[in-house]
């Protein structure tokens, strides 16, 4: 019970908070600064992977991903470092998987060719967009052309590549949707993540939309019409949706990205990082101070974390629901009873399958794609 992570498995995230510039619509903790040293991220993360790594001494590693903010904008002898720590600190799994986010404007093949020789060998890529005009509402520093350019010099280092597009944007038709995402798909080698754009608070674009000035965005009907249009193709095209905005031919799933629907544990080390990990049967949510030089400071004091939290069992039921409903694999109803110690809702459950948004199969609840565009409500009918 106390190692219930057992079923998701374990993995690292380390979070690299910079960008060249800040995109209108951002939300994720990345900051534009004049200068980095380097040298002393990497001794940063590296002491803080020790620090992990004396807690969670002989688990098996099967993922690690550098996420950002621009992960492509470190300096590989960074990556090697970072690689090499992980691997001083755990058994790597034979079948690892190492992910780096990438911009396309911050590419070099050079640079790419270090990071696979590193010992990276999945790359995703914030393509966003297959329109110039757009990319330029987006704020983006890159054009089309480029993007499609640096995912060829990706192709050609990395086992895996897989590149992130956003839609429902600004004055998009179905129509134009389609079409681009048909042509992403004869792009895609195995894995495309698809986001709605989101208007976050905060952002350029939220104040934008506060003052009534950011015009053009689907209503919610034109965007879930979108949503369907978009599973539907992507299915077609042997890209099936495994999570509500990720897709991919059968296998070729990002492992990390599992770890956490699949409620594993996993490190979290950098500026605004999570993780979950469980330690002696109980598992603590962790989270890191947000400002990268915040972080810095807490590192040379010793602990690059805020004050842990324990995550009761029900709470940890509770996550396990809405993580692994997300998933087109859906939840295992007993782990959720062990966790929770009590069955999830009989009634609930059979009133969401009359309606035909979920169905079982054995021990298995599932979301059915009538149910995706309405998963919020169904989070709510079932927690
Ligand atoms: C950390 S970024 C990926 C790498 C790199 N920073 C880049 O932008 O090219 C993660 C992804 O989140 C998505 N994203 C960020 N903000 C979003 C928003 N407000 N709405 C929808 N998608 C968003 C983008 O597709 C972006 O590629
Ligand atoms: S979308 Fe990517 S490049 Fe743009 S600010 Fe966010 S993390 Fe940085």
């Amino acid at each position: 019970m106390s190692e219930d992570w057992r079923n998701g498995g374990f993995g690292l995230y380390v979070h690299w908070p910079f960008c060249a510039s800040k995109c209108p619509y951002c939300d994720f903790n990345s900051h534009v600064a004049v200068t980095i040293d380097q040298g002393r991220w990497l001794a940063a993360y590296v002491a803080e992977i020790a620090r992990a790594a004396a807690e969670t001494p002989g688990r098996v590693l099967g993922s690690l991903f550098f996420g950002g903010g621009t992960p492509s904008l470190m300096a590989p002898e960074v990556v090697a470092g970072v690689i090499d720590a992980a691997r001083a600190a755990w058994p790597l799994a034979n079948d690892i998987e190492i992910t780096l986010e990438a911009n396309p404007g911050s590419v070099e093949r050079g640079r790419f060719q270090a990071y696979a020789d590193a010992g990276v060998n999945r790359l995703s890529m914030g393509v966003q967009a297959l329109d110039d005009a757009d990319l330029r509402r987006l704020g983006r520093m890159h054009t089309v052309a480029e993007a499609r350019a640096a995912f060829d010099v990706a192709r050609g280092c990395f086992g895996r590549v897989s590149f992130d597009l956003i839609y429902a944007r600004q004055d998009q038709s179905r129509e134009a949707w389609r079409r681009e995402l048909r042509e992403a798909l004869s792009m895609a080698v195995d894995h495309l993540s698809l986001y709605q754009l989101t208007v976050e608070d905060g952002t350029v674009f939220g104040a934008r939309a506060a003052a009534g000035k950011l015009r053009g965005l689907p209503d919610d009907d034109l965007a879930a019409d979108m949503y369907m249009e978009t599973q539907d193709i992507c299915a077609d095209h042997g890209m099936p949706a495994y999570e509500v905005s990720n897709h991919a031919a059968p296998g070729s799933e990002s492992r990390h990205n599992l770890v956490y629907w699949r409620q594993g544990d996993w490190i979290g080390i950098g500026p605004g990082a999570h993780g979950r990990v469980t330690l002696k049967g109980q598992r603590w949510a962790t989270e890191a101070p947000r400002a990268p030089g915040a972080w810095l400071a807490a590192v040379d004091a010793g602990f690059g974390e805020a004050p842990r939290v324990v995550v009761p069992q029900d709470e940890q039921a509770t996550e396990y629901l809405l993580m692994s409903l997300r998933l087109a694999e859906g939840m295992d109803l007993g782990r959720y009873a062990r966790l929770a110690g009590r069955e999830l809702d009989a009634r609930a459950i059979d009133a969401l399958r009359g309606m035909g948004f979920v169905e079982t199969d054995g021990n298995r609840l599932r979301v059915t794609p009538a149910g995706r565009p309405v998963l919020n409500a169904i989070l709510r009918a079932l927690a």
